[in-house]
């Protein structure tokens, strides 16, 4: 049984007229995202774009799944709608059994800060803050304490130490990445979803931030979907979804997670 599963153990026990329990068993719940029918329309008429048409699946706690698949196949629309950003046009989507679009915007935005981690191919980094700003201006919207304790972590593992009152233009294109990684993870979020991460980055660079991403994969058993064109990399994860046409054409699991 994955490690990602113990925590979420429910004992489910049946007690006779007495109250002695009679049986007992364990259903372990491993599922943190589940999407029902998903379909994202875009446009109306002739100009009518299906960027999603009828995709269904679920993730497990602490998978890693790469999502592939050719350029407006709806691969980034799909990460939108699964992070809270995007609303689809039709069909569900459940973050750890709550139904994400169900809420209302207000609760949509707390929702995507504290379960959601976003990291986007040109890092989307604030220009006037520097490292640590942008690493714990989610946690500061939220209206919470930084947790000092894990920002350290998080400097130290992305090797920032010595970069925390850099603005980003003062940063490499690898160290940037580094910092919207710190970014997704500061609010330590059940799911983080990165959008072709090292699209803009040299294959040093990029081997560096799937091994951070990674990393965190195991270390904050996070779930980790990662979309890529690099094929060395969906190969380091536990499954593949391959994506045409706004529909999953192949599902294939290639590693069970020990
Ligand atoms: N905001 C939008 N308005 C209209 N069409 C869009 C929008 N976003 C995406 N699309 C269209 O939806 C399809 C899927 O896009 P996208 O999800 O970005 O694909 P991918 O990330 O696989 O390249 C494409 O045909 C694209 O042109
Ligand atoms: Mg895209």
């Amino acid at each position: 049984m994955p490690q990602s599963s113990v925590s979420y153990i429910i004992i489910e026990a049946l007690y006779n007229k007495k109250g002695i329990m009679s049986s007992a068993h364990v259903i372990t719940i491993m599922e943190i995202l589940r999407v029902e029918h998903l379909t994202k329309e875009y446009g109306s008429g002739s100009t009518l774009v299906k960027a999603l048409d009828d995709v269904s699946f679920s993730v497990e706690r602490g998978e890693f799944l790469a999502i592939i698949g050719p350029s407006g196949s709806g691969k980034s629309t799909l990460i939108h709608t699964l992070g809270g950003v995007d609303r689809p046009t039709s069909g569900k989507v459940f973050m750890d059994g709550q139904d994400v679009y169900a809420q209302d915007e207000e609760n949509l935005a707390i929702f995507r800060r504290r379960y959601v981690g976003l990291v986007y191919q040109f890092y989307n980094l604030i220009p006037v803050l520097n490292v640590v700003e942008n690493i714990t201006l989610p946690v500061l919207m939220d209206g919470r304490k930084v947790n000092e304790e894990r920002l350290e972590e998080l400097l130290d593992i992305l090797k920032l130490q010595d970069r925390r009152e850099n603005l980003p233009n003062q940063l490499s294109g690898g160290q940037q990445q580094r910092v919207s990684i710190g970014r997704a993870l500061m609010n330590a979020p059940a799911v983080v979803l990165a959008d072709e991460p090292t699209g803009n980055l040299d294959s040093k660079n990029s081997q560096e931030i799937v091994n951070l991403l990674k990393y965190s994969n195991t270390r904050f058993n996070q779930t980790l979907i990662v979309i890529t064109h690099d094929e060395s990399i969906a190969l380091q994860a536990d499954r593949i979804i391959a994506i045409e046409d706004g529909r999953i054409v192949k599902d294939d699991r290639i590693r069970i997670k020990a």
